[in-house]
């Protein structure tokens, strides 16, 4: 039996790097992407675009994004490898501004600035999503605004992209995307938008199990326990994990800039 066309109309999930890296072979002509990297990429740039960040421009590498200075040379620099502020000795000489931290991103810091963004596996989501129509970033922080912008938004089909962890797929993207299916069907009053893919019950099953204790979650993640055992990132979870902190929805554009639309 021939394969359904990406844009049969359809709620999904794709949970690992290995899922989206393979949506490049694939027509996404209709498909409207979520990315998700709850810890932290996509919650940070949420706080950014919250605090009045003009744009977020994700880069996949580190090179990439000191070429995008070199044209956007007041853009602000950020991003991080192991989790920690890139510096100097990994740039040749550059130590990036700020680190993936959304508790970083304050208004005083990043209001008014375009800012230049590369993580591990955030933004090689992104990357992977680009021939999608649309792409939105999500995290807990816009679930509400979001799930009524989509439903507005009527598009063909959509894909609840999941960054990840390295090359795994993470805990804390995959509650993210069923918490996003449960508005989405919240706000239908009660039935699901598209037809459900087995991937989206099963990420909206695993956010019902959680859903009333969201922060003990962050504990079944690999990276929620990464970042809970250093004094100075642990307070980034509990950030990340806040339902509606920013209401906002942004959009990737044409130039490759992640805008706030609402
Ligand atoms: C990533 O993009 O892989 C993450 O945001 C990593 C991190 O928590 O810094």
């Amino acid at each position: 039996m021939a394969a359904a066309p990406q844009t049969a109309p359809s709620l999904r999930v794709l949970f690992s790097p290995a899922e989206y890296e393979a949506m490049n072979a694939k027509d996404l002509l209709g498909v409207t992407c979520v990315v998700f990297d709850v810890l932290r990429a996509t919650s940070t740039m949420l706080e950014a675009l919250g605090n009045g960040a003009t744009g977020i421009l994700p880069a996949r590498e580190i090179a990439e994004a000191l070429a995008l200075r070199t044209r956007h040379p007041q853009a602000l620099l950020a991003g991080e490898r192991d989790g920690l502020r890139i510096r100097a000795h990994l740039t040749g000489g550059v130590d990036f501004d700020l680190g993936n931290s959304p508790r970083e991103f304050t208004r005083d810091r990043v209001e008014g600035h375009e800012i230049i963004m590369t993580t591990t596996n955030g933004t090689r989501a992104l990357e992977a999503c680009r021939k999608a129509e649309f792409v939105h970033i999500a995290s807990f922080g816009n679930l509400t605004a979001l799930a009524q912008h989509l439903l507005s938004a009527r598009a063909a089909s959509v894909c609840l992209v999941c960054a990840g962890t390295l090359e795994n797929a993470s805990f804390e993207d995959t509650l993210g995307a069923g918490a996003l299916v449960d508005r989405l069907i919240k706000e239908s009053g009660g039935r699901p938008p598209w037809p459900l893919d087995d991937s989206a019950q099963i990420a909206w099953d695993l956010y019902r199990s959680h859903q009333h204790r969201l922060s003990e979650a962050a504990q079944s993640a690999r990276n929620g326990r990464r970042l809970l055992a250093q004094p100075e990132l642990a307070g980034d979870v509990p950030v990340c994990f806040q339902e509606d902190r920013n209401p906002h929805v942004a959009r990737l554009g044409a130039d490759q800039v992640i805008r706030k639309i609402a």
